[in-house]
């Protein structure tokens, strides 16, 4: 108990101290609220067990009883007061601290501005950011088929051996399949699920949907067991395509390929196919554009012939549409893949493939 210096307290210095506690209650309060990190003390002081509003109910114990009921409705009054001006103020602070945390973990992507061809210096002085050539040429390759009346659309890098294989009519042990350098996951069964191989498995996902007619294009990333060289790359890029609907010829497909070919390299630029072999393609081909290098005189990138090999099509086979459950009796269409890193290398008339991948920025932002 405090120590009184002669007789105990009397109403009127009672009530003038609940008014100051009230009053200071108040004012250190609003203080802290907008001292960061000092709410949760102020509001210990304020209301609890060595407040002053504690201090003043100890005095109550010296007056009458009717002072005593007095002077604790005013000290009620005013704790309930303090109490309430806490809470308030308590979710005030804790929406300020909120907003402040946010502020200062905000990641904003799109300050990573896409700059334009050639970048000036950003007043940070670093390099403006830009999209890699080959994200480029595939924007460019979606926008082409898009103006042709295609769809895009996208399919699983994982994949069954299902998708990727079996009902692109190779049966297991198909000796196609050797086609493709496999990179299996350990998952499932062993050899069941991989990192699929080109992007005809899309193909599969669409026919699967059953939606028809279908006018698509499929770009997406792909993997190979294959060491990097000059021509190749263990993780590059495809586009697909395919046409499913009533009476699809391949004088429709040849017509498609020369129709994308000219409007994506220019006028200038023609297709031709030539006899080849897809498992999921009957008849396949393989089409080849005007070297858009030398444009068919020959050079040493199209090896003299004027030509450069750009990737597969065909008609679907109809065991293709079989495994679907489509038929193929009703049904027809085309297909056809080929790779956006070899079209950039070539476009771009780089050298070696494996600049694509080297991530120098020197080299990256000549595009
Ligand atoms: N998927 C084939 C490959 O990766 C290309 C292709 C696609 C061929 C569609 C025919 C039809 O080699």
């Amino acid at each position: 108990m405090t120590p009184q210096a002669s007789s105990p307290p009397g109403l009127d210095e009672v009530l003038a101290a609940v008014d100051s506690a009230l009053r200071d209650g108040r004012r250190r309060l609003a203080e802290a609220a907008a001292t960061p990190g000092s709410f949760a003390a102020a509001q210990r002081e304020v209301l609890g067990k060595r407040s002053a509003l504690a201090s003043v109910n100890a005095l109550l114990g010296g007056l009458d009883p009717d002072g005593r009921r007095q002077a604790g409705a005013a000290l009620g009054a005013a704790r309930k007061e303090l109490e309430e001006e806490a809470n308030r103020l308590e979710a005030v602070v804790a929406e300020a601290e909120r907003r402040q945390r946010v502020a200062a973990e905000r990641l904003d992507l799109t300050e990573m501005a896409i700059g334009p061809k050639t970048p000036p210096l950003s007043h940070s002085g670093r390099g403006v950011g830009r999209l890699h050539l080959v994200t480029q040429t595939r924007d460019e390759l979606e926008d082409t088929f898009v103006a042709m009346g295609f769809a895009v659309a996208e399919g699983p890098e994982a994949e069954t051996d299902w998708y990727n294989f079996e009902a692109l009519n190779m049966p297991p042990a198909h000796p196609a399949r050797g086609m493709w350098d496999t990179l299996y996951l350990r998952l499932g069964e062993p050899g069941t699920v991989l990192l699929r191989t080109h992007t005809s498995p899309v193909q599969i996902h669409l026919l699967e949907a059953g939606e028809l007619p279908i006018y698509a294009v499929m770009p997406g990333r792909c993997y190979r067991r294959d060491t990097p060289d000059a021509r190749h790359l263990p993780v590059f890029h495809q586009i697909e395509g395919l046409v499913v609907d009533r009476g699809i010829t391949f004088g429709d497909l040849a017509g498609v390929i020369e129709a994308f070919t000219t409007s994506f390299f220019g006028p200038a630029i023609h297709s031709r196919l030539r006899p080849s072999y897809f498992p999921f393609t009957e008849p396949s081909a393989e089409f080849e554009v005007t070297c858009p290098i030398c444009r068919g005189e020959g050079c040493r990138t199209c090896s003299g012939s004027g030509w450069i090999e750009l990737g597969g099509c065909g008609m679907v086979d109809p065991n293709v549409f079989s495994a679907v459950g489509i038929d193929p009796e009703r049904y027809s269409g085309f297909a056809f893949g080929f790779g956006i890193d070899r079209l950039a290398q070539v476009r771009a008339e780089l050298s070696d493939m494996r600049a694509l991948i080297d991530n120098d920025i020197r080299f990256l932002r000549q595009f």
